[in-house]
């Protein structure tokens, strides 16, 4: 998640700082540091660099998220600079970044990050700039589509930038799946616009939340229908793995199990339950041929400590103070090797069959938003300048002229159904509406008091 809160209430285990040596020095950025570009064309369901299968294998990236003011961590050559040396100890090759400045520049960030030899998947959204969960039909409208595609114009020439994530998060609930359908539209419509200015083909896909109600309807969802419609991957944050634990224990078999056969690259966009004292054990699992036949790796929920707990380091100005959980994730990276060869990736590459509408799936049928007339006039012209993070926002630039008129039919292509698309309804845990990630805590503690039986 975004952060937004400060938790604290169920943030039980606090890792024990201690002074590391502050690593290789800072990196000069070269303009012309490429790395090999990653695709989701290849000869299975996961990310490719070259014609090798590609795992994700980062961290979540979003130093000052705990202020309240966004900021654009990426911007900021100094801060990213002093970081790089860390993501080199802890031999990550991507890191995500929530929101971004898309009136800056940066260049001497990407290239650093190119050289050190690391990926970029970017939120595209803002605070200002997203779907209102509340009212998705005002908030889709071509003033936010704008700021979306300033920020693919500014960042689809780095040879780093793995992936956009097209949404984060956006139904939080059981109550909000109605959101479903602009979610699909705005990756819709980035592919087309990557497309549309002939940039190469940087996969888009959302990353949703750990709701038990709807993060797999949603998955069958946003691979269902025309392959225009369809995203690039998916992206899911997980929290149920609380060390000590294990492969059966989490439940992690049953969510592989459940997305077996899913026919588009899957990935963890934020996991590292903090119940406990983090030692990253489900490092030795995520890597491991028992989940690569579905999951392409993941990113540690997050690089730096912003007061809910989560954080590998400590950041005070221009200091960086690894804590014990940093040390714990670099030895459990370190003893885990991808897989040889595939990894066992499925080759199919199936759609999904759209759910249907029922308690848990608010949404009538396979008709998406057609994209506001103002914003696909973007197409062809670009976008032009970014808002940046202190424009007037979106959310409410919904009317006549700026919204969408009409549907567009989701259900014309091949439609295929996969072993793992028919009606999955949970009865598990409901979700509150509030803190996500407090509440993951929660279900992780239930889960363990229980046994390990099947809450979830
Ligand atoms: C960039 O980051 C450094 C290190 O955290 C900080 O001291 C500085 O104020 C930041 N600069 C801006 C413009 O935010
Ligand atoms: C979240 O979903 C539950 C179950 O549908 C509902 O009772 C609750 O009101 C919802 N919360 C919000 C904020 O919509
Ligand atoms: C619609 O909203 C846009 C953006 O806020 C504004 O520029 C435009 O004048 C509005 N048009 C109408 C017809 O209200
Ligand atoms: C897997 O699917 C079953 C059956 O639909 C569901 O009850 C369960 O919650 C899912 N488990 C996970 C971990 O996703």
């Amino acid at each position: 998640m975004r952060q937004t809160f400060s938790s604290g209430v169920l943030a039980l285990a606090f890792a024990t700082a201690h002074v590391m040596a502050a690593g290789t020095p800072v990196l000069v950025p070269r303009a012309s540091t490429t790395l090999t570009p990653i695709t989701v064309t290849g000869n299975g369901l996961s990310f490719y660099q070259g014609s090798d299968r590609f795992y994700i294998r980062g961290v979540d990236y979003q130093p000052g998220g705990g202020t309240g003011v966004e900021t654009d961590p990426i911007a900021n050559a100094t801060a990213c600079e002093r970081d790089i040396p860390y993501f080199t100890q802890l031999g990550i090759n991507t890191i995500r970044v929530y929101a971004v400045d898309n009136s800056k520049n940066h260049d001497t960030c990407m290239n650093a990050l190119a050289a050190a030899g690391i990926y970029l998947v970017l939120d595209t959204d803002t605070s200002k700039y997203s779907l209102n969960r509340n009212d998705p039909a005002e908030s889709y409208n071509s003033v936010y589509l704008q700021s979306v595609f300033a920020t693919i114009d500014a960042f689809a020439t780095y040879s780093n930038t793995l992936a956009f994530l097209s949404g984060n998060e956006v139904i939080n609930n059981a109550s909000n799946t109605n959101c479903a359908p602009y979610v699909k539209a705005v990756t819709r419509d980035m592919k087309q616009y990557i497309g549309s200015r002939g940039y190469r083909a940087i996969p888009v896909g959302y990353s949703a939340a750990d709701v038990a109600q709807n993060q797999e309807l949603m998955a069958d969802y946003m691979n269902c229908g025309t392959d225009d419609q369809r995203s690039d991957f998916y992206a899911i944050n997980d929290y149920s793995w609380c060390d000590p634990s294990s492969f059966t224990t989490s439940g992690w078999d049953q969510l592989v199990k459940n997305y077996t056969g899913y026919g588009i690259p899957l990935f963890m966009s934020e996991y590292g339950c903090i119940t406990n004292t983090r030692t990253f054990e489900e490092v030795g699992a995520l890597y491991n041929t028992e989940m690569t036949g579905v999951f392409s790796g993941g990113l540690v929920y997050e690089y730096s400590q912003e007061g809910n707990g989560y954080g590998l380091v400590t950041i005070d100005g221009d200091t960086v103070v690894p804590n014990s959980d940093f040390t714990a994730l670099k030895s459990a990276y370190a003893a885990q090797a991808n897989p040889t060869g595939n990894g066992g990736a499925s080759s199919t590459s199936a759609a999904t069959t759209c759910p249907t509408e029922s308690a848990d799936w608010d949404v009538a049928n396979d008709d998406l938003p057609a994209i506001p007339a103002e914003a696909e006039v973007y197409m062809s012209t670009g976008a032009g300048t970014g808002p940046g993070l202190d424009g007037a926002g979106s959310q409410n630039s919904g009317n006549s002229s700026t919204e969408s008129t009409g549907t567009a039919s989701a259900g014309s292509g091949t439609v295929t159904a996969t072993s793992t698309s028919s009606s999955k309804k949970s009865d598990g845990v409901r979700i509150p509406p509030v803190d996500l990630k407090a509440l993951s805590v929660v279900v992780a503690v239930l889960f363990s008091m229980a046994g390990g039986m099947a809450l979830l």
